[in-house]
């Protein structure tokens, strides 16, 4: 493996935190994923200052509005260079369309990745929200949707990769949350994998938060997760 697949999510509100365990994690980690509690809290001049590191950004905040506030809000997104960015496919063909046109307007290189089920789903609880069916069910039908609409990639829990990759091979890039070596807490993940069996199955990105950045010595915790997938 050339490229080192493990993208930190860095979910806190101080970037004094986020300036240190990314200071310290850097050389095992292949980017770095912000999402809403760091934008929230340290907004743009967070990620300015995040970009000095000079290792891809994953900027995930799940867009999910109607096609117009999303494709703006993309628009000020695609601004900073992502390497990553994250839309719900949920949204609707509509919504995912605008945002694929501009960035080819733009000509941006971004991946734009498409949310399938949050990885805190199972089968019952995308249920009380009105979802029939099973997870399995809804990520392959949601990945289906992010392809014919253009999309670079899909997110998705390490139990449905194999399923996503048998279907379209390297044509959609596989982004999974949700990793756990044996001895880490699931905290509020459903469907969780190591890492190894991640890369295995076929993930292109592995997103690992908690793992690494809660444990005591956040640099050997990635450095480990980083010797598991050699
Ligand atoms: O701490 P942990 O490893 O569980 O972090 C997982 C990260 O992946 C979080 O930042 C979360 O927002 C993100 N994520 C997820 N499930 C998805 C999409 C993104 O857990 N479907």
């Amino acid at each position: 493996m050339t490229k080192n697949p493990i993208y930190c999510a860095i979910d806190t509100s101080c970037i004094d935190d986020a300036d240190r365990i990314i200071n310290e994690i850097a050389p095992h980690i292949g980017g770095v994923k912000l999402g809403l509690e760091f934008f929230t809290s340290c907004g743009i001049k967070g990620i300015e200052k995040i970009a000095k590191y000079k290792l891809p950004l994953f900027i995930d905040l799940k867009l999910y509005d109607i096609p117009n506030t999303v494709k703006k809000t993309l628009e000020n997104i695609l601004s900073y260079n992502p390497t990553y960015t994250t839309l719900h496919v949920s949204g609707g063909s509509h919504m995912l369309k605008e945002c694929v046109n501009l960035k080819k307007e733009l000509n941006s290189n971004t991946n734009l990745i498409g949310v399938t089920m949050l990885t805190s789903f199972d089968n019952e609880s995308i249920n009380e929200i009105g979802i029939s069916g099973t997870v399995n069910k809804n990520v392959k039908n949601l990945s289906a949707l992010a392809f014919d609409c253009g999309m670079d990639g899909i997110v998705c829990s390490p139990m449905e990769i194999r399923k996503v990759k048998e279907t379209f091979g390297s044509k959609l890039k596989i982004v999974v949350p949700g990793i756990r070596n044996q001895t880490d807490n699931a905290d509020d993940q459903k469907r969780t994998l190591s890492a190894k069996k991640a890369i295995e199955f076929g993930a292109d990105i592995i997103v690992v938060g908690r793992p690494i950045t809660s444990a005591a010595s956040p640099r050997n915790a990635a450095e480990i997760f980083h010797q598991s997938i050699k």
